[in-house]
């Protein structure tokens, strides 16, 4: 890393992107192939269909759609790009899929790294870019959410199957030394609670020689207890995002947009209401989507900023939770 180049206080947020594969799976075609409904799916998680990847498409594609779009808004050039985080639990190299963002991007000035935490990767991912921002080392910087989970739920199994779908969004942010427009931020992991979601390692044993044995490579698709995650984000994200309003001097009826990790409508619903924010204030776009887990909060923002519903000052309380357990939160004035 360099030495401090800039005295900054703050972030800026200059541009949005975001990208989803083509191919559409409606409610209609899951129920052909588990025992479920439209009916059913829509009225527990308001969602109606998901995006599938096509077969030639990656995280990296995908995320290096949508921090193009988001390079545009900002109108950057590509080589004065410093940072690259790609927040995402679903690589296509298990190395770090970042860098190949990077070569896509062609940008030469950037280091890339990906950085994983599930649903709350992106808001992860945000917030540690922004240091690196505000601490000077660093001046513009891409956060990428993208995650392909199609490729790892186990699509007979019809209680979590239904949730999920693949995408990107990206956020495009820089430094500055005359305000913060990352207002405040929490997150919090609890791993005793680890077992309730999770994408665990196979452990498939298998011997080089002897008796010297070594544990296969791959991953056994989604497991999760959907009450217990019900539970733990209609419970965790009222209360962090509660104490940072009083942290941050705000109150919820500030707040212009609430945008939540799109999880489950009957979350999103249940988190507006206990913290007295009205529906209208509550981006939602799950019922298209699906949860596309780190790529949710930034999907949702780019699709709110382009319709011209989030604008210039706008206030935004936003909370990613999920797998790990792991859940964040931030307040951001949106330009
Ligand atoms: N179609 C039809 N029936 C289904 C079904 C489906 N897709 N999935 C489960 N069921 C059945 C169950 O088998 C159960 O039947 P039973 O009573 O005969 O055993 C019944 O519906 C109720 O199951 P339950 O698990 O209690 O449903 P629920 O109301 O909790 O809804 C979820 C299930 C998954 C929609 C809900 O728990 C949820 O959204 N949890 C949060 C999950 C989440 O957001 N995960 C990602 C976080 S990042």
């Amino acid at each position: 890393m360099e030495e401090i180049k800039f005295n900054q206080i703050g972030v800026s947020f200059k541009g949005s992107g975001s990208y989803v594969p083509d191919q559409i799976l409606t409610n209609q075609k899951i129920s052909k192939k588990v025992d479920t409904s439209d009916e059913w799916i829509k009225s527990r998680t308001g969602i109606s269909e998901r995006r599938i990847s096509n077969i030639d498409e990656n995280v990296s594609d995908m995320g290096y759609k949508a921090a193009l779009t988001a390079i545009e808004m900002a109108n950057w050039d590509i080589e004065t790009i410093d940072l690259i985080v790609l927040a995402t639990s679903t690589p296509n190299d298990l190395f770090g899929s970042a860098p190949s963002i990077q070569a896509k991007l062609g940008a030469a000035n950037a280091v890339a790294f990906d950085l994983t935490a599930a649903c709350s990767g992106f808001l992860f991912a945000l917030i540690t870019a922004s240091q690196f921002l505000k601490g000077g080392s660093f001046k513009r910087a891409i956060v990428i959410g993208a995650d392909q989970l199609s490729s790892f739920v186990d699509w007979n199994d019809r209680r979590s199957c239904i949730l999920f779908g693949d995408g990107a969004g990206a956020l495009a942010i820089e430094s500055t030394s005359e305000f913060d427009n990352l207002i405040g931020f929490d997150m919090s992991t609890d791993g005793e609670r680890g077992s309730f979601l999770n994408l665990p390692s196979k452990n498939n044993k298998d011997s080089i020689i002897d008796n010297i044995d070594f544990l296969i490579g791959g991953f056994s698709p989604i497991k999760m207890n959907g009450q217990e995650v019900y539970k733990f984000a209609v419970r965790e994200v009222p209360i962090m995002l509660d104490n940072l309003f009083r942290k941050t001097n705000f109150n919820s009826d500030q707040v212009d947009w609430l945008v939540l990790h799109q999880a489950n409508q009957r979350i999103l619903d249940s988190v507006g209401e206990r913290l007295k924010i009205p529906r209208e204030k509550i981006l939602t776009n799950l019922e298209k989507y699906g949860n596309t887990s780190a790529a949710t909060i930034p999907l949702m923002m780019d699709e709110a900023i382009r319709n011209n519903r989030i604008k210039q000052n706008d206030i935004i309380a936003t909370s990613g939770f999920g797998a790990g357990l792991s859940w964040g939160a931030a307040i951001i004035k949106w330009g």
